[in-house]
């Protein structure tokens, strides 16, 4: 195959990197991204366009994969996972690389995932679930009184990265409860909460592709969620992000596979419900050893920015497996097969997000973006889009993260460099940016 047809569903900085990676395979003739962003409109040549259908709608995309020819549908975000896509593009025989609803419970109910990790024996904080406020109350006064002061309280659904409150004493704890369970402030995702026990130690991202059965292991990565310089201000989508991680070796790696991602993967297949996608760990060093803070069943944003670039896709003969092939593979249950070929590059790589005036609170849209053209110039750095769209041809902010700057370097030092000249070449009104991505010492855990 070196034509073929990839629909990839969904419009942030994640599908524009995805895009940019599936466009570079060898095998791939076109990626149409449902609806994209400007960044996938127009990708410097390579074969991508925009399709004018949402993520949501499972009926026209499933129409125009089955119109098109699509070869393979990758989804990008959790929501379609969770609304059950892949189950209905298998049901209509088509090929797509993701989790079944089923599956996608890893990430979309934290109390289906608390209960899996305890009962496969994977390394996790400890926990308790509640559907009643009145009862998490009581749990909270009894584990005070005997001597537990801080907790982290989480909202069992999916709340857009919000549900989760870390909580120095009792007064913080019962507060995280009161505003997710009686003021709802995640909605129906805090209908049931999850009482964990606070971990601490530097976190750790590691995502693998898997085809229900293997996995293979991408390089690791952490990201940047606050929005100021020094781990200040309010959680974000991601302000930037790094990979691989300075000190997290092979072997440590090899560890988190072992006793996190395969008993996972083999978990899931032994319910009857393989899970075939991208599994991501979000992870917290202790000292006793690597704990799973949460699974995601999708890539990171802007992780994706940062690990996708470090995949070799050279073409040619004994070229290694690209990233349709090794999707591709995921999708027919047929990794082992490429396994063997997937190289990574050495050294490293460097995201840096560009955000608009007032995010994560209410920011201005539609503001002319420029410079993109000489950032795109410099030498080993792609500029990822996130919020934007086109206005009359040209680039202006549409969303509250606009663009990721990314940059690959012989080490994380030398990457940081080439994104921030790259920053450098870009502008627009109110334009913010973290100065320290890759530069923090990552111990402290603040809610
Ligand atoms: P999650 O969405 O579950 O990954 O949680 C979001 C963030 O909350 C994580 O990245 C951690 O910084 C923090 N967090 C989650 N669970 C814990 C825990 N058990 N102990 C300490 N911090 C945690
Ligand atoms: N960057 C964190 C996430 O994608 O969930």
């Amino acid at each position: 195959m070196s034509n073929a047809k990839v629909l990839l569903i969904g419009s942030g900085g994640r599908e524009h990197a995805l895009a940019w990676a599936l466009a570079r395979s060898p095998q791939v003739g076109h990626v149409y991204v449902a609806p994209g962003n400007a960044g996938t409109a127009f990708d410097q040549g390579a074969p991508t366009s925009n399709v004018d259908i949402q993520a949501g709608d499972t009926a026209a995309l499933l129409a125009f994969a089955r119109d098109q020819g699509i070869a393979l549908t990758v989804v990008g975000p959790e929501a379609p996972l969770a609304a059950g896509v892949v189950d209905a593009f298998q049901a209509a025989g088509l090929r797509i690389f993701g989790p079944t609803c089923a599956a996608a419970q890893l990430e979309a109910s934290k109390a289906f995932s608390k209960t899996f990790m305890r009962e496969h024996g994977i390394p996790t904080a400890a926990h308790v679930a509640f559907a009643d406020y009145a009862s998490a109350v009581t749990y909270l006064q009894a584990a005070s009184s005997t001597g537990h002061t801080s907790f982290v309280v989480k909202a069992d659904g999916l709340a857009a990265g919000k549900g989760v409150i870390v909580c120095d004493d009792i007064d913080a704890a019962t507060a995280a409860l009161k505003r997710t369970m009686l003021d709802r402030e995640f909605g129906a995702a805090g209908n049931t909460v999850i009482i964990e026990e606070r971990l601490s130690g530097p976190e750790v991202s590691v995502l693998a592709f898997s085809d229900g059965r293997s996995v293979l292991v991408m390089p690791s990565a952490r990201d940047h969620k606050r929005i100021f310089d020094n781990d200040e201000g309010p959680n974000t989508g991601g302000m930037g992000a790094y990979a691989p991680i300075p000190g997290i070796d092979a072997e440590w790696v090899e560890r988190v596979r072992r006793t996190v991602l395969q008993p996972t993967i083999d978990g899931m297949a032994a319910r009857g419900t393989p899970y075939v996608g991208v599994l991501y760990a979000g992870l917290m060093l202790t000292a006793d050893g690597p704990k799973t803070l949460e699974f995601n069943c999708r890539f990171g944003d802007p992780e994706t920015q940062v690990i996708l670039p470090l995949l070799d896709q050279a073409a040619g003969r004994d070229a290694p497996a690209s990233l349709f092939e090794i999707m591709l593979a995921c999708a027919q249950g047929q990794l082992d097969q490429v396994a063997p070929r997937v190289q990574w590059r050495p050294g490293a790589c460097a995201t840096v997000v560009l955000a608009a005036r007032g995010y994560p609170g209410a920011y201005p849209k539609g503001l002319p973006i420029t410079g993109l053209d000489e950032a795109a110039r410099l030498d080993d750095v792609v500029v990822f889009h996130a919020g934007s769209a086109l206005k009359d041809g040209q680039p202006v902010t549409a969303g509250g993260r606009v663009l990721a700057v990314s940059a690959l370097g012989n080490d994380l030092p030398a990457a940081l460099r080439r994104a921030y000249s790259a920053v450098e070449c870009i502008h627009f009104d109110g334009m913010h940016y973290r100065k320290d991505i890759g530069r923090l010492k990552p111990n402290v855990t603040k809610n």
